[in-house]
């Protein structure tokens, strides 16, 4: 694992929009592996930013989303297609039609899980970009006694549901299950960019990356990946 540390989100954000630009310089069609929640709203604002300066292009590029509610329309102001719009694609030269997330809205959710997961074998994401959650979530791969590995449908868990009700109007509005792509699917990411900020998480931090590999922290199996590279801010990174 490569391990980086920023005196600044800001540092942090701009050095992981230039890894995309880096990769999308050298690879045009690039397979980019995208996340939601607060953690990458800078890196997309720095990528935006990129792209004005015609610096960043993701014409030509795919994009695949790591989860969404179960029940929320891409209107829905919280539901995740909603976010990628907001936070990144509706300011970049991406094409829509090269643009994939998990349909949170399908009658037939495992048909659904299955669509995503023959998209994913079609195009292997090269780069893979993930926040971190409290309990050791990524995605939406909560700790358990074992881990799905394709797309599938999670039960959320009461933590994940309390965090994520700063979004929501209460806590009963935050929906109870969620698409996810799965532990394997993450895993076969050429490269696996985590990123993590702030001292609410230097506890998991800190277990995620030098705990034991188990699937009660979802994101400790990320130790067994080749290529990862995280990046946290010093109060993320303050018990390392
Ligand atoms: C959410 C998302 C994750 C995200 C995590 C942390 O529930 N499903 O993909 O990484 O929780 O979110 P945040 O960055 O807001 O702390």
């Amino acid at each position: 694992m490569n391990i980086l540390s920023f005196n600044s989100k800001e540092e942090l954000d701009q050095h992981a929009a230039g890894l995309f630009a880096g990769l999308l310089a050298r690879n045009p069609q690039a397979t980019l592996g995208l996340a939601t929640g607060s953690t990458p709203t800078g890196i997309y604002e720095k990528m935006i930013k990129m792209h004005q300066q015609g610096k960043l292009s993701l014409k030509e590029a795919t994009t695949f989303n790591l989860d969404e509610y179960v029940g929320l329309p891409p209107e829905h102001d919280q539901s995740y297609a909603y976010y990628m719009n907001k936070h990144l694609f509706d300011h970049v030269d991406a094409r829509r039609d090269s643009i994939y997330l998990p349909n949170g809205m399908a009658l037939d959710l495992d048909a659904e899980c299955a669509r995503y997961d023959q998209l994913l074998a079609e195009k292997p994401i090269d780069i893979q970009l993930l926040g971190l959650g409290h309990n050791g979530h990524i995605g939406f791969n909560e700790p358990d006694d074992s881990l799905r590995g394709g797309t599938h449908i999670v039960e959320l868990q009461e933590e994940t549901r309390e965090a994520n009700a700063r979004f929501f109007a209460s806590v009963e509005d935050v929906p109870a299950k969620a698409v996810t792509m799965g532990i394997g699917s993450i895993l076969k990411a050429d490269t696996i960019l985590l990123v993590v900020k702030g001292a609410d998480k230097a506890e998991i931090v800190k277990e995620a990356l030098t705990g034991p590999i188990t699937t009660q922290c979802p994101a400790s199996l990320l130790q067994t990946h080749a290529k990862v590279i995280v990046l946290l801010d010093h109060e993320a990174g303050r018990l390392l």
